[in-house]
């Protein structure tokens, strides 16, 4: 065949293509895709937190999305029950976010964010620091959790060292725990699985709370009791061991997501802010799945009601269209740092520390047009209206199914646990979540936890979806 030959005969494969899909056969779609998909394993991209070996003989990939609902590659409709990792607040392909992004990229694509900065940075951040609590009144942009981790870490120690303190170099932070996959974030973590393979890079001085979780209080909709002080081990034991005096920070998470929402007895956020104010240790809330509306109030730090020194975050900000994380911190700490530099020259830069996209203006129009979506549609108090129905229909539905061991919810979120296959820890958790997935609802296993955490804009009828078919896979896999 002739170059024009092939490029004809391409052009009517293409058409014919087309033409399939939108006729939708899903039999010969599926066909179609499976040239692309069939030898995944093969395939250029390594996937992250995923078993990759296994994922090419039954992909997962979507096309299209659109408010509560993906399209996959096959032609599927599936139900976003997790938000996509948390992050899809406004629900998916909002308007007033893509056309403020357009709009960005035909004014301002990028700019320089060292020596320099753009509109949209001082935008997002007046806007973003007008939501948080106390005097929490300066960000420092990223593009990510992870980064956002290590920004706080970085920025407690030039805190100390700024005031005369730099012995302070011990981080405190929780079994469970996730701050992403940063060296600082990580060793923060407390999460076995994160960790184990990085062990000899972790930082060092690095110490950690209890898990906070009491099976004797499996069942909670809302904060849990606890039989016992968690935080007595904190001052009896891990201050000591360390000396209060050489900490740094304590960084937690209000609520901890990743691992599968474990929520904190009542009253130990504000307990851990006396301990540290006591001993002159910053607090830090790693707020990247709690902030701006999850638990029904802008922060976790709101729902709480404990102002932190430091408050990380990302995910939500943006709606997930663009990455994009940030610290915000209280004033205090910024002025220490400056004020440390108060007889240096004008041009001596005060924090080594930053990124190249630090305040990207693409991505700070995203943030400013998704604040405007969660206020205007008074986003974050449909979130706690419509979180009481996810929780009391996990507890109605799953309670007492075969191998649930526990339910937690609150805010608009929840986990159900799974008792463990002997040996193969996760799995049943992982079968359930594949059956979930079949039956068009996506759900996040996490550990032996199945997780729902949909968008705010999630309605009773997609709620009762959700669970019952997350309860059919339950069923089916006991
Ligand atoms: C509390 C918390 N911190 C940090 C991160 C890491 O964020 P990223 O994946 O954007 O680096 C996550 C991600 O889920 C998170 O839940």
């Amino acid at each position: 065949m002739t170059v024009e030959g092939t490029a004809e005969f391409a052009g009517w494969v293409d058409q014919f293509v087309w033409l399939m899909i939108n006729l939708r056969p899903r039999n010969i779609i599926q066909s179609k895709f499976a040239m692309v998909y069939q030898n995944f394993s093969q395939g250029a991209q390594w996937l992250p937190f995923t078993p990759n070996r296994s994922f090419g003989q039954d992909p997962r990939v979507f096309v299209a999305a659109d408010g509560m609902y993906f399209t996959t590659y096959d032609g599927r409709r599936v139900i976003d029950g997790i938000s996509s990792l948390w992050c899809v607040g406004a629900g998916h392909n909002r308007r007033e976010i893509n056309e403020a992004i357009k709009h960005q990229l035909d004014t301002l694509d990028y700019s320089t964010a060292f020596n320099a900065s753009n509109d949209r940075a001082f935008e997002a951040a007046e806007r973003i620091t007008a939501l948080a609590p106390g005097d929490l009144n300066k960000v420092l942009f990223c593009s990510s959790g992870s980064e956002a981790a290590d920004t706080s870490l970085k920025m407690a120690l030039a805190y100390h060292r700024a005031r005369g303190e730099g012995h302070r170099t011990v981080f405190i932070g929780r079994e469970r725990g996730y701050h992403g996959v940063g060296f600082g974030g990580m060793s923060v973590g407390g999460i076995p699985a994160n960790r184990k393979m990085f062990g000899s890079a972790l930082l060092p001085r690095v110490d950690h709370l209890s898990f906070t979780h009491d099976p004797a209080h499996a069942y909670y909709n809302g904060e849990p009791e606890s039989d016992h002080d968690l935080l007595v081990e904190l001052e009896q034991r891990i201050l000591p061991l360390h000396d209060p005096s050489n900490v740094a920070a304590i960084i937690v998470e209000p609520v901890a997501g990743s691992a599968g929402w474990y929520v904190p007895p009542k009253g130990y956020l504000k307990r851990l802010r006396e301990i540290c104010d006591r001993h002159g240790i910053l607090l830090i809330f790693d707020e990247v799945i709690t902030g701006f509306g999850r638990m029904g109030t802008a922060f976790g730090a709101d729902f709480y009601g404990v102002v932190p020194d430091m408050l990380n975050f990302a995910k939500c900000v943006t709606n997930g269209v663009i990455p994009m994380g940030g610290v915000i911190c209280r004033q205090s700490v910024y002025d220490a740092v400056m004020d440390a530099h108060a007889n240096s020259p004008a041009h001596a830069i005060e924090l080594f520390h930053g990124y190249t996209y630090s305040g990207h203006p693409v991505a700070c129009a995203a943030a400013i047009a998704t604040l405007n979506v969660l206020r205007d549609e008074e986003l974050f108090q449909r979130a706690a209206q419509i979180g009481k129905l996810l929780g009391d229909a996990m507890h109605n539905r799953l309670k007492g199914l075969p191998h649930v061991i526990s339910i937690r919810t609150l805010g608009l979120a929840g986990a159900v646990e799974l008792s463990s296959l002997p040996g193969l820890v996760g799995k049943r958790a992982y079968d359930v979540y594949l059956e979930c997935f079949q039956q068009g609802v996506l759900v996040r296993s996490a550990g032996e936890n199945l997780v729902l955490a949909p968008a705010y804009i999630v309605n009773a009828e997609q709620i009762a979806q959700m669970v019952d078919v997350l309860a059919g896979a339950i069923r089916k896999h006991a």
